[in-house]
């Protein structure tokens, strides 16, 4: 399978396939065992592609099934796609002292429920413990074995009071459920209640085992090139694909961090849990942000801005003139939305940390080094423009005031983390 980060020009979102292609090259869960368990819903067909995802992800999985479950898709289907026979039974003979849900629940960094049906969610809820899965739920050491579910259900059930009481119950007590999808469900109805997709609920795993070094904090980030209308058909823009900003919108969600994406016109999928702005010209961007920049703690300004527009925007298409003269167009500046942010009160006191990014394509430490100084901000990312844009891989020279780190090559969102890594260090 090839592998794309970027959708078809026209597409606005990435494939789940495609997304998962891009984990799985990741290999973030390598080392990670985790215990699939399905519960009794028309939804366990999609476990068999999580199954699939997670193992390509790097984790080893232990597939074990309710009786219910059992009558939705076979016990041979995930044993082949996990490589290990599933459970099914608290009196599987196979282990030698006679407990599986010991056994099974000692060895997992997660379990994870998918699906978990709402009379499983109100069995766990109670504590029973009359099969295999349940029975393990309990008896996992719950500060080192989180549970994770992810409900599948009719839309009625999914918003039935008891429901949700479950819900809420489950959460106090320490589980972490999920949310839910919206749309046809297999019932013929059309609402909440879905299980949502394996890449998702892959995405979802990989964020958990994340380090949480933003907890708590609210991140904004711009991404993508701006567009510059001369016309109703054309414009200005650069090459920057967006990926390098995505990246580091999604290291800081699964940092733990609440992050706010604005976004230039890409066609990149919105990492799980961001919640996304799209903008076109320069001046859009500066509003989003000046909007969005007294509820953040970190500015990451990744936009390949540009540095003009056009003074005036052509109401008609601009026409080939007979005499086959070149139009004469005049520009003006468009803001420095970093310069402006790194200039406010909240980023001048430090109770909002700025970080700009320079993409050069020539002496990349001395101009990153007089960047950092003009745009008055504490951190400054430079990586080498032509090199790295529309690529999925990258290398960053980190600069302070008093000191560079270079980040050697290596995926955007590898390189994402470890600079969220860092921001997190001086926020402390
Ligand atoms: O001046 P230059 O475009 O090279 O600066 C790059 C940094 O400044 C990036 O962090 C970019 O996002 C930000 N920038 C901005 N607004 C502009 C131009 C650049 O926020 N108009």
């Amino acid at each position: 399978m090839v592998c794309a980060l970027v959708a078809a020009p026209g597409a606005t979102r990435l494939s789940g396939v495609d997304f998962e292609c891009y984990i799985a090259a990741m290999k973030d869960l390598m080392g990670r065992h985790v215990v699939l368990g399905l519960s009794g819903g028309i939804a366990c067909y999609k476990a068999a592609e999580l199954c699939r995802a997670l193992i390509k992800a790097g984790a080893t999985v232990q597939v074990v099934m309710t009786e219910a479950a059992e009558h939705f898709i076979t016990a041979t289907t995930l044993q082949a796609l996990s490589g290990r026979s599933v459970y099914t039974s608290q009196w599987d003979t196979r282990e030698a002292n006679s407990m599986a849900h010991i056994n099974l629940s000692r060895e997992a960094d997660l379990v994870l429920i998918a699906p978990a049906s709402a009379d499983f969610m109100a069995k766990l809820l109670h504590g029973r413990a009359d099969e295999l899965l349940s029975l393990l739920c309990l008896a996992r050491p719950r500060e080192t074995v989180p549970l994770m579910i992810a409900p599948a259900m009719n839309r009625e059930m999914w918003h039935h009071p008891a429901t949700q009481r479950n819900v809420a119950q489950l959460q106090a007590d320490g589980t972490l459920v999920l949310g839910v999808g919206e749309g046809d469900q297999a019932c013929g109805e059309v609402g909440d209640g879905r299980m949502l997709e394996p890449h998702e609920l892959l995405a979802e795993v990989v964020a958990h085992f994340q380090p949480k070094h933003l907890a708590g904090r609210r991140v904004l980030v711009t991404a993508g090139p701006t567009f510059e209308p001369l016309d109703p058909v054309r414009g200005l823009t650069n090459r920057s694909s967006g990926k390098m900003g995505f990246a580091i919108a999604q290291a800081a969600q699964e940092a733990g961090a609440a992050v706010t994406l604005v976004a230039g016109p890409v066609a990149l999928a919105t990492p799980r849990g961001v919640r996304r702005v799209d903008v076109t010209t320069a001046v859009d961007m500066d509003q989003a942000v000046s909007a969005l920049q007294d509820e953040a703690d970190v500015f990451v300004a990744t936009a390949a801005v540009a540095d003009w527009r056009a003074a005036q925007v052509s109401e008609e298409k601009i026409k080939k003139s007979p005499a086959a003269t070149a139009p004469s167009l005049s520009f003006v500046e468009n803001p420095d939305i970093l310069a402006r942010v790194a200039a406010s009160d909240r980023a001048r006191s430090g109770a909002l940390f700025c970080v700009g990014f320079a993409a050069e394509s020539h002496d990349l430490l001395a101009h990153a080094q007089a960047k950092r100084l003009r745009k008055g901000v504490p951190l400054l990312v430079g990586n080498l423009g032509p090199a790295t844009f529309g690529q999925d891989d990258n290398r960053l020279l980190l600069i302070d005031d008093h000191s560079v780190t270079e980040l050697p090559l290596a995926s955007k969102l590898a390189l994402a983390r470890q600079l969220v890594a860092r921001i997190a260090q001086s926020l402390t």
